[in-house]
């Protein structure tokens, strides 16, 4: 029978390394554009709730995974990485920006999940200033894996990369639209009302 050592020695790293990072930033995409979605004006409440679970089923999920690909290129045979390396942003010997932004990554979405589940001790207008963070976190995660992994190579790759950025900006400018159209109406039905007093 092998040592158990020798079962991590043989662990095919490097490939896990790079599927858990791509999946880890496909599920936060996902999860940034469901919590879009959730916030939407005018859902049916069992609509909302679904979307609600989905969004926290893919930022949390989306998290864990990307913890564990980070965690994993410390039992990487080839590169190794110290832990010191992956807890303390920016250095790492090898691109130690690029590294660094990842491991800021994980930290912010930490914060994110923190927060979002002590949101009822917090004041509403702090949660939401918080929450608006996903952004530059998701950002960072763009930034750290289509400059860092070796599958950017892959035209089907880069293009899944554009395709989430293209959705979740598209989506957060389609829900700014929805939010402001109500608001404009109300100020039109204002303006006539008050003319006509
Ligand atoms: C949730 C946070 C993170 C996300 C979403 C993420 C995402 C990604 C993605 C998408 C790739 C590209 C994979 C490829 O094409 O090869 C990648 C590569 C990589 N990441 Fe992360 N990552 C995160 C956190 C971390 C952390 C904490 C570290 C450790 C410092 C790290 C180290 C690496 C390394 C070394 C590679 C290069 C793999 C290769 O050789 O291609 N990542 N990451």
């Amino acid at each position: 029978m092998k040592p158990l050592i020798d079962l991590f020695v043989d662990l095919p790293t490097w490939p896990m390394i790079r599927s858990l990072g791509i999946a880890s930033y496909l599920m936060l995409g996902i999860g940034i554009c469901l919590g879009i979605l959730y916030s939407w004006p005018n859902q049916l409440p069992k609509r909302k709730l679904f979307r609600y679970k989905l969004h926290t089923f893919f930022t949390v999920g989306g998290t864990a995974v990307g913890m564990l690909h980070g965690v994993i290129t410390v039992i990487d045979t080839y590169m190794p990485f110290d832990w010191s390396e992956v807890l303390v942003p920016f250095t790492a010997k090898h691109e130690p920006l690029l590294n660094g932004l990842g491991t800021l990554t994980v930290y912010g979405l930490l914060i994110l999940i923190f927060t979002s589940d002590i949101r009822n001790k917090l004041k509403k207008k702090l949660w939401y200033a918080i929450h608006l963070f996903s952004y530059p976190i998701f950002a960072m995660a763009f930034v750290h894996g289509y400059f860092i992994g070796t599958d950017t190579s892959n035209e089907a790759i880069r293009w899944t990369y554009f395709a989430t950025l293209i959705a979740v900006l598209g989506l957060t400018v389609a829900r700014g639209i929805v939010r402001s159209a109500p608001d404009k109406k109300r100020l039109a039905s204002r303006g006539t009302s008050s003319s006509a007093r």
